[in-house]
This record gives structure tokens, sequence and C-alpha cells, in this order.
């Protein structure tokens, strides 16, 4: 079997680490703490990791909400998922993910980003 982006970056214990250092950073960043101020974080960071484990092709089944019903009543703008994204792609650097496999990353995200930006900036 040839090898995953998922298995690249280090399977599920890698991607939990990347995802807890990544909603810190979220948690940090008054642009876009307040989203998620209300949240159960380890729901989320538990999700987080499921969704990025399978969207990297891993053996794990996401049982959250879909992205366009998870994000629709917050109002995101395109500036928002610009900082959030950011965020993670710099997470990917601190985690010394190559470049190939963050752009693999980025470009699974970026899919999602008309299911999860609802409004202007
Ligand atoms: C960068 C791409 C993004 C991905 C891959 C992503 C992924 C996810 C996932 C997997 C969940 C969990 C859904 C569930 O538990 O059922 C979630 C929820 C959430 N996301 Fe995102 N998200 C992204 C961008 C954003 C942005 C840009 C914002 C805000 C600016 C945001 C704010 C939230 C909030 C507040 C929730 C919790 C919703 C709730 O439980 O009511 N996300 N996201």
């Amino acid at each position: 079997m040839s090898e995953t982006l998922y298995d690249r970056l280090g399977g599920e214990d890698a991607i939990a680490a990347v995802v807890d250092r990544f909603y810190g950073r979220l948690l940090e960043d008054d642009r876009v703490a307040h989203f998620f101020e209300d949240l159960d974080m380890q729901d989320q960071r538990a999700h987080q990791t499921q969704f990025l484990s399978s969207v990297a092709d891993g053996p794990v089944e996401y049982s959250g909400a879909d992205m366009e019903s998870a994000h629709e009543h917050l109002e995101i703008t395109p500036s928002d998922f610009d900082v959030i994204a950011t965020h993670l792609e710099e997470t990917l650097v601190e985690f010394d993910v190559d470049e190939a496999d963050r752009a693999a990353v980025m470009e699974a995200v970026a899919g999602y980003e008309d299911d999860i930006v609802t409004a202007a900036d």
C-alpha cells in the first residue's frame, strides 16, 4: 500500500498535536478567538483531528457535522477564512511538515472554502 498524506504527517497522534497547537494559536488571536469562546474545545479538537485525518486519506471516519452545517451560522468572511488557513499553514511549518505536504493539506482545506465562507468582508 502506498503511503498516504496521513502517514507522512505522522498519523493521528501527530495530527492531534498539530490541531492542539492550531487551536492554541486561534485562541490567542483576537481577530478570530471570539468565534471559539463558547465551544467545548475538547470536542472541537477531536472533530478537527478526525476531519484532517480523513481528508489526508487516513483510516479515520469523521463523525462531525458537514462543513456547511458546522459553519453556516457563523457568518465567516473570506478574511476570517484566510486568518485561520494561515494559522493552519504556520502550524504545519512549526511541525516541520515539508512544503509539498503542507500544500496538499492547504489544497484539501481550500476545497471547503465555499462551504465555510457565507459572508462578505
Ligand atoms: C480553514 C478551514 C476550516 C476547517 C477545515 C474547519 C473545520 C471544522 C470542523 C471539522 C468543525 C467541527 C464540526 C463539528 O464538530 O461537527 C468546525 C467547527 C467550527 N468551526 Fe471550522 N473549519 C475551518 C474554518 C473555520 C473558520 C474560518 C472559522 C471562523 C472564523 C471556523 C469556526 C468554527 C466554529 C466556531 C466551529 C464550531 C461550530 C459549532 O459547534 O457551533 N472554522 N470547523
